[in-house]
């Protein structure tokens, strides 16, 4: 905990969000997703339409892409994309049940004029696993995203790229284990990444907030912030008492239905960063 409350500033954003029009779990990619539990659509749409209210509510802009029939997952705007400095690296998927989605980013993003809008060479599941942290990008490798991937970031961005292993199943993206708070300052859960990667975080922050089994497990990590707000999920208690000490504003969000999809607030939002 810091000895004196630090001051946060909140920087206005740019997102882009999905409405979950066709959202359901039909098939399972993930350890959270269980396709004999019923999913209630139009819950889901109310869950993001407050996600979306709430940016705009503070002061962010939100872009929306058109979702597509039978691209269940399209809600996780996160995965479609890495985007830095207006410049897009479109995501390739793992599963074959969401390569699809990479023609809808990919149109997306050509459609808008971004400097530059590369689809992936390798497996890349976008800001699912690649998080920026000011100049320098931390890149989750070890259930999707591939670490030749993270190298081709390194590439088009031009930033220093972080490889982390992540070794839990639960906590297959690195957005459902790490949240960029502030350009540079994190939270994490240790025990999702193999001991090198601990061990770099360690070195990088010295000062992060550290996550328990419990906030991840309510998908704690998965949270949005603007350098002051922070929206997490409503069962992530402790850690929004943690996020005060340390001098950010957290706000709860329900994010239940999308949860039953293995995503919440962090999942369901994209950062466009323009040049
Ligand atoms: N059902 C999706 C999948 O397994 C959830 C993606 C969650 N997104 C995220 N950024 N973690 O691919």
């Amino acid at each position: 905990m810091p000895t004196k409350t630090p001051e946060r500033t909140a920087r206005p954003r740019r997102y882009l969000m999905c409405r979950p029009t066709y959202f359901t779990v039909d098939y399972a990619i993930n350890p959270w997703m269980d396709p004999a539990q019923p999913t209630d659509t139009a819950l889901a749409v109310r869950q993001w339409e407050r996600l979306y209210w709430l940016y705009r509510r503070l002061g962010h802009t939100v872009e929306l892409i058109e979702p597509v029939p039978g691209l269940p997952d399209m809600v996780y705007a996160a995965n479609g994309a890495t985007v830095l400095d207006g410049r897009a690296l479109v995501a390739t998927f793992r599963y074959p049940e969401r390569a699809a989605e990479s023609d809808a980013y990919q149109a997306w993003f050509r459609a808008r004029g971004y400097r530059e809008v590369r689809r992936a060479g390798y497996v890349n599941e976008g800001e699912g696993d690649h998080l920026v942290a000011g100049r320098r990008v931390l890149a989750g490798t070890g259930f999707r995203t591939s670490r030749a991937a993270h190298a081709e970031a390194g590439e088009l961005f031009g930033v220093p790229v972080v490889t982390l292993t992540l070794v839990d199943p639960r906590f297959y993206h690195l957005d459902t284990a790490l949240a960029v708070l502030d350009d540079d300052h994190v939270m994490y859960y240790p025990e999702a990444f193999d001991a090198d990667s601990r061990a770099v975080l360690r070195g990088l922050y010295p000062d992060a907030i550290l996550a328990d089994r419990a906030d991840a497990e309510v998908f704690g990590l998965n949270v949005v912030s603007d350098g002051r707000r922070v929206l997490l999920p409503e069962a992530a208690k402790s850690l929004a008492g943690r996020l005060a000490e340390y001098g950010y504003e957290p706000i709860p969000v329900d994010v239940s239905e999308l949860l039953k999809g293995g995503g919440g607030a962090k999942c369901c939002t994209l950062e466009l960063r323009p040049a």
